[in-house]
């Protein structure tokens, strides 16, 4: 094989898989996520729907929703049981690493992929929300089986379930579920490929997904609401931060060309938490901070529109419903490993060993005389 030519080093546009997961067109800035627009799947399923959707192919209908209701409730108090010996992992203080070492710890060699996606799944809400009471000094909340997967989560971080917050929540999570060839899924696909097992491939998502490039940038989103609310001058702040070298979180996308669907539908769901305290303000500056950036970034990069990505209004939305900043990657990763396990299935069935190339530039060893 010869490794002259062109290096894509970001592997932009390269197609590496078949799947029946999601598409992306960023172009027309349009999420399709197993046959059904994002802003709809938001709108009218569940979590427990998106689940079934994307590891079974199943429709959205009540009976999916109840009996993946039951099957996440019952594997959330399973993953709870697990909590004593993870103890050590649990404490870590970033809550990603807590996530990522305390999902290396567990195992789910059962025979049943489907068994295996909904234990880690439910494992993921579990250790988030449990890092996140911890991170407050907190001791863990037990799972309730009888409330759905979202409803749960959030009363396992925050002690409280409020309709609007939960729904808003739950919206969140469907809206994130998948996302075609990110870096994460593309991590958990390459592990998976080896013949490596789903724990080793989530475990390799989340290392992936913490980066402020991908699932990073909400926390520092959110930063950048209150320092310019701060400052007073939103302009002004962000051309500070370009000054220092430093990229506005966010912002741009490597696939879209336009603004990211998902903001959309997050602000929509941002609505539904009218009443909550401090909610208007917050998205008056979200916006008022989106609409300056755009202006100046566009004026910045001829030739690329740089438009708000998920990441920004996740900030606004994960706040309103009470989330901590820090604990904002781990709910993106409570949301995505639905996707991870739906493509580490797929990939089983279709994909094949991952293994591309590279152009070595190095010394060569010394020729003979
Ligand atoms: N702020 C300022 N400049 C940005 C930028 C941002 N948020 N995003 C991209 N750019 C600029 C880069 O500096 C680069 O400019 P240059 O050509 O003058 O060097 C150009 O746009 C292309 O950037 P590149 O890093 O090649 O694009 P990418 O496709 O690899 O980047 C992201 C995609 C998401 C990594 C990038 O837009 C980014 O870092 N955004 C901020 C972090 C973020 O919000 N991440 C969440 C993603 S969902």
């Amino acid at each position: 094989m010869t490794t002259e030519g062109r290096v894509d080093s970001g592997l932009e546009g390269v197609v590496v898989a078949e799947s029946a997961l999601s598409r992306v067109d960023g172009e027309a800035g349009r999420l399709i996520i197993a046959g059904y627009d994002v802003a709809e799947l938001a709108e009218h399923a569940s979590f427990e729907q998106v689940c079934a959707l994307l590891w079974e192919g199943l429709p959205p209908s009540a009976a999916t929703h109840e009996s993946y209701r039951v099957r996440l409730a019952e594997a959330r108090v399973r993953a709870f049981e697990a909590l004593p010996r993870l103890a050590p992992a649990l404490a870590m203080p970033d809550p990603m690493d807590a996530l990522r070492a305390s999902l290396a710890l567990i195992s789910v060699d059962e025979d049943s992929v489907l068994v295996q996606a909904t234990a880690v799944t439910a494992a993921t809400a579990v250790f988030a929300a449990a890092r996140a009471r911890g991170g407050h000094g907190l001791p863990a909340l037990a799972p309730d089986p009888t409330l759905d997967h979202a409803r749960d989560y959030l009363r396992m971080v925050r002690g409280v379930d409020g309709a609007p917050a939960a729904s808003a929540l739950g919206r969140y999570l469907v809206t994130l579920c998948d996302h075609d060839m990110n870096a994460s899924t593309f991590a958990a696909r390459v592990v998976t490929s080896t013949g490596s097992d789903m724990v080793s491939a989530i475990v390799a998502a989340v290392g992936a997904l913490k980066g402020p490039l991908h699932g990073g940038a909400p926390g520092p989103v959110l930063d950048m609401l209150d320092a310019v609310a701060e400052h007073g001058d939103a302009r002004g702040w962000l051309e500070a931060e370009l000054a220092a070298g430093r990229r506005i979180m966010g912002m741009g996308h490597r696939v879209y060309r336009v603004r990211d669907p998902r903001a959309a539908v997050l602000e929509g769901a941002i609505q539904l938490l009218a009443t909550e305290p401090g909610m208007r303000p917050r998205l008056e500056v979200g916006r008022h901070v989106e609409q300056a950036a755009r202006a100046l970034l566009r004026e910045r990069s001829v030739g690329r529109r740089l438009e708000a990505n998920v990441e920004f209004y996740t900030a606004v939305l994960l706040d309103a419903v009470g989330l901590d900043r820090r604990d904002f990657t781990p709910t993106f990763a409570t949301a995505r490993v639905a996707g991870w396990c739906a493509h580490v299935l797929e990939h089983r069935r279709t994909g094949r060993l991952v293994r591309p190339a590279l152009r070595y530039v190095g010394r060569l060893p010394d020729v003979a005389a």
